[in-house]
């Protein structure tokens, strides 16, 4: 089966047909910049121009980087534009693609759950903790398989500052830092998090994953296992047409359930 997943970021709007079967693009994926300033109207406009790409018409799963309550209204805006905080963030893009069935999720949740299902966290259990470092730092929080939605662990204090105001890539470039230095700031964070939720695996994604090689084996002293996300920049795509794939399968078991009043 294929569903429509779109990824928003801070530079790139991105996305593709998702072959839910293999977990992967089912076509090469379709990117435009995400506009500048980022305002629901203008990244709506974007995300239109990603799906019409495609001439799809089908179901659309969509990240947004921001707590997203009930998988509608869009409750924080760190990096993005903050005429964010209160939209319904599905009303507005599914008007904007002509009326077709959208999903809105977490960036790091969507990114979650995909690495959970085809990259690295597949078959594991206990506590999961999957951290994509980037403008922000974003977290998915998984128990037994089941994420629990919304973590935003980026935003957690720590020396009085926001984690991922000190320990994201963005503040890497920012301050010139070396990988050594970066690598000290990640591993005091993940020291910090082993702290509040003993995790049996760390899964560490976000671009920065794919030069996992420089900074992990510089990192000490953290119990939990720690792995480079496998899925790399596609998992908040497939992760945000997993979570779509999910809704549609709800809403027809809803349809065809018994009526549990025995129809009296
Ligand atoms: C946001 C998170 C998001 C992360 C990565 C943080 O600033 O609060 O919701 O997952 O950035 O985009």
């Amino acid at each position: 089966m294929e569903i429509f997943g779109v990824d928003i970021g801070g530079s790139g709007i991105k996305g593709a047909p998702v072959d839910l079967d293999r977990g992967d693009l089912a076509t090469e994926r379709h990117k435009v910049l995400t506009p500048q300033p980022a305002t629901p109207d203008a990244v709506a406009d974007g995300v239109r121009e990603v799906v019409q790409r495609f001439d799809w018409q089908g179901p659309v799963g969509i990240t947004y980087p921001g707590v997203i309550a009930e998988g509608t209204t869009v409750r924080t805006a760190a990096n993005v534009d903050k005429s964010w905080i209160g939209v319904d963030a599905r009303t507005l893009l599914s008007e904007r693609l002509g009326g077709l069935p959208v999903v809105v999720v977490n960036d790091a949740d969507a990114a979650g759950v995909a690495e959970m299902r085809f990259g690295a966290g597949r078959d594991r259990t206990g506590t999961v903790l999957l951290l994509t470092f980037g403008t922000g730092i974003g977290s998915a929080l998984f128990v037994d398989g089941i994420l629990v939605p919304n973590s935003e662990l980026g935003h957690v204090e720590m020396h009085g500052r926001e984690a991922e105001k000190h320990t994201s890539t963005k503040a890497k470039d920012d301050h010139g830092l070396s990988w050594e230095h970066w690598a000290h700031r990640v591993q005091k964070y993940l020291l910090y998090l082993e702290k509040l939720f003993s995790p049996e695996l760390f899964i560490i994604g976000g671009g920065v994953s794919r030069k996992a090689h420089k900074f992990l084996p510089l990192i000490e002293d953290v119990r939990a296992e720690i792995v480079p996300a496998k899925l790399e920049n596609n998992a908040g795509i497939v992760g945000a047409a997993m979570r779509a794939a999910e809704q549609g399968e709800h809403r027809v078991s809803a349809a065809t359930a018994p009526d549990p009043s025995g129809g009296v």
